[in-house]
């Protein structure tokens, strides 16, 4: 980290302009220069106290423990963000790209503050949605529930749960407003406070969830392991997780894990692609499926500088829970009867499903659509011979490879368009 300080009367003439800060994160470094103070008068030289500059002092570390990083996020969401454009970084504002017309016309009926707080880093809005009951993991205002909402329809529910009062504050006021704009009898959301390591304690049931999606939230936990436990243990068999979140090409050094807000700003708590992996593995969940992954481009000149070379990426991905017991590979024809996809079907970077025509499935992907929401929209001719084999194949990417490697074999568009400010698009 660097080694540049300032004295407290130097920190206090210093102006939130100097800095690029807005009031409220103008205002918590005041009061975070003062607490150092008052911590590290004894290790300082006489008449120079060392109070780091912004980005040193806003320090937060694991060791701390777990709930000083829970704090400073709920701080973060709570008071310091009043909507995207206080972001100091494009992570947690993604511009999804390939929405399908439902998807585009659904959001442009979502509510302007709810949009104003929407936070996420792509699009968490999987295919065939009708009547499923979704859970998202860090609801914040509500945007991909009041999304979802509309699409699982009156026979579905979808359930959000933030552990940030503000955020839910804004997505509760919305629910009338969004039912009664999508026709809904009465509102099928609902939004739980709680922590999404403790999906128990607020009431979230076990083998309940179709579908459980999260949009930037993961990397902001401190304990990422245990969010996949309890997502495995609310998901019904069949179910999955399919969330988008931000990864490293390396391991986060501990300096930067200790900056309050870089982690609040999904940088400083990302995992690399293979934790992902073992801890997908360790908590029984299936290898996670790509679905799309573009790169972050980090402008803002302080950033820079404390992230270097490291490289960050936004990755959506998919997690089954997956029943012991295997299907046969073989062929599988897709009916074409999910909607808005009336000629083929994307399940991931690697399977796309043309309607009417055989495709050849590995043990895995037969096991997936027999026995999630999918398996009315296929034909199942597995465990015999196939003659799929030769035509209409999936491509031959490798689904689960690592999201790195897959933007280097084939550059896809950025997330977030080129605004010089380096901030959200
Ligand atoms: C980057 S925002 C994303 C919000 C929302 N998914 C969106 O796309 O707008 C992160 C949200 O996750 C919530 N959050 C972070 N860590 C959490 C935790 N451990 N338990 C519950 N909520 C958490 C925060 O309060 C905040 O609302």
């Amino acid at each position: 980290m660097s080694a540049c300080h300032y004295t407290s009367s130097e920190l206090h003439k210093l102006d939130s302009k100097h800095l690029r800060l807005n009031q409220a994160q103008w205002e918590i470094v005041k009061e975070l220069g003062i607490n150092r103070k008052k911590r590290t008068r004894r290790g300082c030289r006489a008449g120079r106290r060392k109070i780091p500059t912004f980005v040193n002092m806003a320090t937060t570390t694991e060791a701390n423990g777990g709930n000083q990083i829970i704090a400073d996020v709920k701080d973060y969401y709570g008071k310091v963000l009043k909507s995207s454009d206080d972001l100091k970084t494009p992570v947690c504002c993604t511009r999804p790209l390939n929405m399908s017309k439902n998807v585009r016309d659904a959001l442009a009926q979502i509510h302007e503050e709810v949009q104003n707080r929407y936070y996420g880093c792509g699009l968490c809005i999987p295919t065939c949605l009708e009547g499923a009951k979704v859970l998202d993991l860090g609801s914040g205002a509500g945007r991909d529930c009041y999304l979802l909402s509309k699409l699982v329809g009156e026979n579905g529910h979808v359930t959000g749960i933030d552990m940030t009062d503000e955020q839910l504050n804004v997505a509760r006021k919305y629910k009338d407003f969004h039912s009664q704009l999508f026709g809904h009898k009465s509102s099928n959301v609902e939004f739980l406070f709680g922590y999404i390591e403790k999906l128990t304690e607020a009431g979230i049931k076990e083998n309940f969830f179709d579908i459980i999606v999260s949009n930037c939230v993961v990397n902001l936990s401190p304990d990422k392991k245990t969010v996949l436990q309890e997502a495995f243990r609310a998901l019904k068999e069949g179910g999955e997780l399919y969330f988008s979140d931000v990864y490293a090409d390396r391991p986060v050094s501990e300096d930067l894990r200790q900056n309050k807000v870089l982690w609040g700003e999904c940088l400083s708590g990302a995992l690399t692609w293979t934790d992902l992996v073992n801890f997908a593995k360790e908590v029984g969940f299936s290898p996670p499926r790509l679905v799309s992954a573009a790169p972050i481009d980090i402008t803002n000149p302080e950033i820079v500088k404390l992230v270097g070379d490291m490289k960050f990426i936004s990755v959506t991905c998919r997690l089954f829970k997956l029943p012991a017991n295997k299907e046969p590979s073989g062929e599988v024809i897709y009916e074409g009867t999910v909607t808005d996809h009336p000629d083929s079907l994307n399940m991931d970077i690697s399977s796309t499903f043309k309607a009417n025509c055989p495709s050849y499935v590995d043990s895995t992907m037969a096991t997936i659509l027999k026995c999630s929401r999918y398996a009315d929209d296929f034909t199942f001719n597995t465990g015999g011979p196939s003659e799929a084999k030769k035509a209409c194949q999936p491509q031959k990417l490798d689904c689960t490879m690592d999201p790195f490697v897959y933007l280097e074999t084939k550059p896809v568009a950025s997330g977030c368009g080129p605004k010089s400010s380096g901030k959200c698009c």
